[in-house]
Parts: C-alpha cells; structure tokens; sequence
C-alpha cells in the first residue's frame, strides 16, 4: 500500500506478481471451453492460424497499449478514459465495467459446472452418459448454486486487496495448471486418434477461412487474452515499477496461447480417439463437458481422477479470470471513494443476481457469450485503439519508453496500434453485424 499518493490503492508486490496475475487473467474457461469448442466450430486448422496470427499482430499491441494507459494512468480505467480522453470518451469506460459484469454472470455459471464435475467425479458418480449429465447439471437448481458458491469465492478473493489476494492466488495456481495440463496432453499423445487430431488441429486449409471463421477467431483472441475490457488496463494501473510492457503483453500472450495450444493437443485427439465429433458439433456450450468426461470414464479409476484433476484445473483457472473481471468494476467502485469490501460485496452481488437466467437455461448464456464475447469485446478494442492511437498516442508512447528503450519497435507498436489495427476490428465488426443484420432483413422479403 502506498499511502503517499491514493490511500486507497494497492500495488503490486514484484514484477513476477504482476505476470503471474495477468496471466492468472487471461488464462482461464476461455482456453479450453471457448477455446476447444470455438476452433472445433472453426474446422480446426483454419481456425487455429487465424487465430495464431490475431494473437501475435492484434493481441500484443493491444495488449501493450492497455497496459500502457493503466500503468500511465494510476487509477481505474473508466476514470481514467474520461479524464484522458474527454467527457465523450466517458462511455468506453461504463462499457469496460458492463463487459466486465457481464461476462463474470455467465462465467461464473460454467465455473460452477467444474465443482459440480468435480464433486460427482471424485465420489466415482458421474454417469456414462455424459450428454444426459451435462443437460442435468448445467441448469436449474445444481447450476444456480454452483454459480453461486463461485461468485462467492471470487468476491473473497477481491476483498483480500491486490497483493494480498491476487497475487497469492495466482502464485499458487498457475503452476498447477501448466503441470497438469501438459501431463494431459502426454497422456493424450498415446490415444489411437491423436495422428489424425493433429492433422485436423495443425494442418490448415486456407480455402476454408471464411469470414465467420475470422470473426469468431478474433473474438476468441480478445476473450482468451482479456482484452477490450479493461483488465490488464486494471492490473497495469497497480504497477509502479516502470518494466518493459511490450515485453510483459508478448510473456502474458505467449503463456495464455501456449495454455490454449495444449488445451487443443488434450481435447482433439480424446474427440477424435472416442469418436465425439458429432456431439462436438451439436452442443458448442457442452462440448468439453461432454467430452472429456465420457472420454475419462472409459479408463476407469484412472479416468475418475483424471477427471478431477483436469477439471480442479479449470475452475482454478476460471477462478484467477474471475476475480479480473469483478476487479474493473470494483477498481471503478474503489476510486470513487467507496471501501474496496463493500464495492466488491455489492457488485458481486449483483453479478450473482445477474448471471442467474443464465444458470436456468444455456441459450441465454450462450447469447449472452456471444453478444459480449465476440462483439462487445471487439467493439471496446476497437474504440480503445482508436482512443490510442489517434489521441493519447504521444503520452502513450513516452509511457511505453520507459521500460523499453527501444523507438524503433516503439514507431512499429504506435504504427499498429493507429493503422492497423483499427480498421481491422471495423471490418470484422461489420461483418459480425452488419453482415448477419442485412442477411435477416434480406429474408424478411423473400
Ligand atoms: N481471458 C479469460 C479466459 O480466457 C476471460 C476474461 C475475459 C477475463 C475478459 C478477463 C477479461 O478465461
């Protein structure tokens, strides 16, 4: 805590604290559920290119210049954008804190199937139909408390303060993940169908890129990496130190990518090996609920923890994503003066309240998904950028060269950031919209 200067804000303890936790962010449901299900959808390769290539040119310069603003800025970032930007940039601030809102009340409902999952794998009574389990769990009562036991652990976790609770939080847990995970895709090397996973996964054919595929890999890239809403803008706002965070975005992208990569080298050969390709297309939401438990079970004992072990793995890292999406609406909360318990406690409530429709019936969390998801997320970088690169980029710039000394790479990262990236989320937004609206309209007077 630094009294000096707001008496209200934490800081972060080390450098390490603050990787671990943004990674802790990004890394989460979006890796494996969204993930899986989204480059399944996406035919595999294709999808994972796009993808690839939205992360490195997209994800990082972005990445960089939310970090930029939040470390620049010192406060939460829908202060800070009105205070940067002008009174007319006020509402990209109030739609960093819906997003944030609205993503955690369905987020917090597929947390809740992992302790559900858990629970029933550890105790050996997770049914071998796994499609019929899913449906039972995924909504009415279990579903409604599940989502609630987790928005209660994630605002507990809020309430401890940044250092105290984020950071410890994510220093435990994110090592847990990668050692299980990798364990997981070693062991799913040796299954029948991993050579044709792998040639499904990895080997692109580009005539198959549509613009639905591109739409829905940029949109995974901004959810899996947590951008266009303000967290990492959030977690930068704690950081005094003045590191290198060109350097930090590409550690955090790599580590969220490498997570997401594995994930797939973990479901496809199971989906491939146990022939679940059909319900992989006929369920999105419960594609990896589905799945991998059926998958597991044929192993017996071995499959029950197996299980367990993945997903503890999930909900641990749904966990240190959550608790970044309720902090930019408590930052907000926080820096208008009101006690960082009581901000965290209402506004978890609220989400809590919120995400409750979306625990009774999975159309509305899908809806819902993909309304924030693959639009609101992309629409808040858009404006982000645009804020960036067209107003605050001198700021910004002499921000970003402290730490990274480097003006050439700096003109490239501003290049990008004012050029490129712009109009490539406008016509990809476009497309998304305007594209289905006009084709809706069109068969109206058909
Ligand atoms: N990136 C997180 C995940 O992949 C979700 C998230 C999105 C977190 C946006 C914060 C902001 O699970």
């Amino acid at each position: 805590m630094d009294a000096n200067t707001n008496s209200n804000r934490d800081e972060w303890g080390s450098r390490v604290g603050f990787i671990l936790a943004a990674v802790g962010s990004a890394v989460g449901l979006g890796n494996m559920w969204r993930f899986s299900y989204t480059a399944a959808e996406g035919g595999g390769a294709a999808f994972v290119f796009m993808y690839v290539l939205f992360v490195a040119l997209i994800g990082i310069p972005v990445m960089t210049s939310e970090m930029v603003i939040g470390r620049l800025a010192q406060e939460s970032p829908a202060r800070a954008i009105k205070r940067l930007g002008g009174d007319m940039w006020a509402p990209l601030g109030w739609l960093f804190v819906f997003c944030g809102i609205g993503i955690l009340s369905y987020y917090s409902v597929i947390a809740g199937w992992t302790i559900r999952l858990v629970i029933d794998a550890a105790r050996q009574a997770v049914p071998t139909d796994t499609g019929a389990y899913f449906g039972a769990i995924s909504v009415g009562k279990w579903s409604v408390i599940g989502h609630l036991v987790f928005m209660a652990m994630t605002i507990s976790i809020v309430v401890g303060g940044i250092k105290k609770g984020l950071e410890r939080a994510s220093l435990i847990l994110m090592p847990f993940l990668f050692l299980i995970l990798i364990g997981l895709a070693l062991w799913a090397a040796t299954l029948g169908g991993s050579g044709e996973a792998y040639s499904f996964y990895l080997n692109p054919d580009f005539s198959a890129i549509t613009p639905a595929i591109i739409g829905s890999a940029l949109g995974q890239a901004f959810f899996s990496l947590s951008l266009g809403m303000g967290a990492l803008m959030t977690y930068a706002s704690y950081l005094k130190t003045k590191e290198n965070l060109a350097q930090e975005a590409t550690i955090i992208s790599m580590a969220d990518f490498g997570v997401a990569f594995v994930a797939g080298l973990v479901v496809f050969p199971i989906i491939f090996t146990f022939g679940l390709q059909e319900q992989v297309g006929a369920s999105a939401i419960g594609t990896l609920f589905i799945s991998l438990p059926a998958a597991f079970q044929e192993m017996g004992n071995v499959g029950a923890i197996i299980t367990v072990a993945f997903f503890v793995m999930l909900f641990f890292g749904a966990l240190s994503s959550a608790i970044s999406l309720l902090e930019v609406g408590v930052t907000a909360l926080v820096d208008n003066g009101m006690p960082r318990k009581k901000a965290a406690i209402m506004l978890g409530v609220a989400i809590a309240l919120l995400g409750i429709p979306s625990a009774l019936d999975t159309n509305i969390l899908g809806a819902a998904d993909q309304l924030i998801g693959n639009f609101l997320l992309i629409l808040g970088g858009f404006l982000t950028t645009v804020l960036i690169g067209w107003k605050l980029l001198p700021q910004a710039d002499a921000e970003l060269a402290q730490g990274f000394d480097k003006p050439g790479a700096r003109a490239a990262w501003g290049f990008i950031i004012k050029f490129l990236v712009p109009p490539v989320l406008l016509i990809v937004l476009v497309f998304t919209v305007v594209g289905p609206t006009y084709t809706a309209i069109m068969a109206l007077f058909q």
